[in-house]
């Protein structure tokens, strides 16, 4: 089993680049299914759910030409809806953006079918957003035996006034995508604003259709017959850049992190700033320093712009090390995002859970541990831990990370951190040295 090996303590020097939005490739692969003829996608992050993606389209007839690491052209002219064979549905069912392949099905061909999505377990994730959008703008959704399975009045969406009970990023892209070429206008209140909500409705304009608002909280589309063929960059991640921000906090250090647009950082760089870290921007870098210690500080979790919640595990393992009381509320998520905090634990933080909220008394150090990697994110923060931490830390299930941060290991040593990937079978873990099982 591949597991990653920190020995901890060596600050981080040097510059990083940030990979494209994992979040918004997410939306624009499945998105390209409406396009009749090919788009190039550039900037495109080479982690494992993109891959996954790029298989399910080429399964479902898709041409998928791979012309870089971080480029693909896509021909999705000769997609079928009848091809979703069986053998695409473990596919399905490992990420949570499958469920953009309704949104995109149903606009194209005014029926879908696919497996409920996986993703991350941060406990219930309910779709019931999707399927109100999906149903205002005419389709029929059946949700059964692990299917979701829709389809338009007289095959084709019609647009209307769609208004989310809750601010939902997967509702708002499918109701985007579906309604790119349903007849008429549709109009969705209550919408997210994250920045890959404004990058896919840039997609979407650059393919031809009329996408209005995106960024605010009402987006208009006017549908429109089809869409076109063209060629779209991708945004920078935010969380993967977010990440490398906190690990220098964490571990001290000089970074350099390019392809970032700054203002996407403002809420994770004030936050940083009040834990007395050095955040220097430019146009489309930031330098962040840190040399002192760090202060304890709170933080609440909100849709953008507030802080985000794919941030909320990492912030929390850096507050592990600044001395006072921090308390971390998690308010996107209801069921528990903080199910890494024993693994924390086991690394000497004191933390405790309470309903939404951790509440952390700062140590002086970390030691180095053998973990787990519970979700993506929390994976990250056992990295951040580890690399933080005395001694060397051993990060079990990083498929997880892997789903969502392109060449980690390979960014982190550049930066100056002993990080491996090793290949270890499972007896050994009966033979940690000592330092190992410490914490
Ligand atoms: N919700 C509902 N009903 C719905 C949809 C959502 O009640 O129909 C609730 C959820 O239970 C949650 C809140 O609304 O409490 C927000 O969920 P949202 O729909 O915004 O989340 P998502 O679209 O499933 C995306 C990201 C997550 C990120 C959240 C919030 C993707 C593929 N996933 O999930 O990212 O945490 O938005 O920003 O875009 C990650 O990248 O690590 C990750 C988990």
């Amino acid at each position: 089993m591949e597991k990653y090996v920190i020995q901890g303590g060596n600050p981080l020097h040097g510059e990083v680049e940030i990979s494209g939005a994992k979040n918004a490739a997410v939306a624009i692969i499945p998105a390209a299914i409406m396009v009749k003829g090919v788009c190039r996608l550039e900037n495109l992050p080479a982690i494992s759910d993109t891959d996954t993606l790029l298989h399910i389209l080429s399964y479902m007839g898709a041409k998928v030409t791979m012309i870089n690491r971080s480029t693909v052209e896509l021909d999705c002219t000769h997609v079928n809806m009848d091809a979703l064979p069986e053998r695409m549905w473990d596919l399905t069912r490992r990420i949570r953006a499958s469920y953009y392949l309704i949104g995109a099905m149903l606009g194209r061909f005014g029926q879908a079918c696919s497996t409920m999505p996986g993703g991350c377990n941060f406990g219930d994730r309910p779709i019931d957003q999707h399927i109100k959008g999906l149903t205002a703008l005419g389709a029929t959704v059946d949700v059964s035996g692990g299917f979701i399975r829709a389809s338009a009045k007289e095959g084709r969406l019609k647009g209307a006034p769609v208004y989310f009970d809750k601010v939902s990023v997967g509702a708002t892209i499918n109701i985007m995508i579906a309604a790119a070429t349903a007849d008429g206008m549709t109009v969705i209140g209550n919408v997210a604003r994250e920045p890959h909500i404004v990058d896919l409705a840039n997609f979407l304009n650059s393919m031809g259709a009329d996408v209005r608002g995106a960024g605010t909280d009402s987006i208009k589309i006017r549908g429109v017959k089809h869409l076109h063929g063209g060629t779209y960059t991708l945004i920078p991640d935010q969380i993967e850049a977010g990440t490398y921000m906190a690990a220098v906090a964490a571990a001290g250090g000089s970074v350099r992190l390019s392809n970032v647009i700054p203002k996407h950082l403002e809420c994770i760089s004030s936050k940083l700033r009040e834990m007395n870290v050095q955040i220097e921007e430019g146009d489309d870098h930031v330098i962040v320093r840190r040399d002192g210690p760090l202060h304890h500080t709170n933080i609440k979790t909100k849709p953008y712009p507030g802080f985000p919640t794919d941030m909320q595990p990492q912030m929390t393992a850096v507050l592990c090390c600044a001395p006072g009381r921090s308390v971390v509320t998690e308010a996107v998520w209801n069921g528990s995002r903080f199910k890494y905090v024993g693994e924390l634990k086991k690394m000497g933080a004191h933390i405790e859970v309470e309903d939404q909220s951790a509440f952390l008394e700062g140590v002086d150090r970390l030691t180095g541990s053998v973990v787990r990697a519970c979700d993506l994110r929390a994976g990250a923060a056992m990295v951040i831990a580890g690399l933080a931490a005395d001694g060397v830390t051993k990060i079990e299930d990083i498929n997880y990370i892997e789903r969502g941060y392109q060449n980690l290991v390979g960014k982190f040593r550049a930066l100056g951190a002993d990080i491996r990937c090793v290949d270890e079978p499972e007896e050994e873990d009966d033979l940690l040295p000592e330092d190992l099982n410490a914490g």
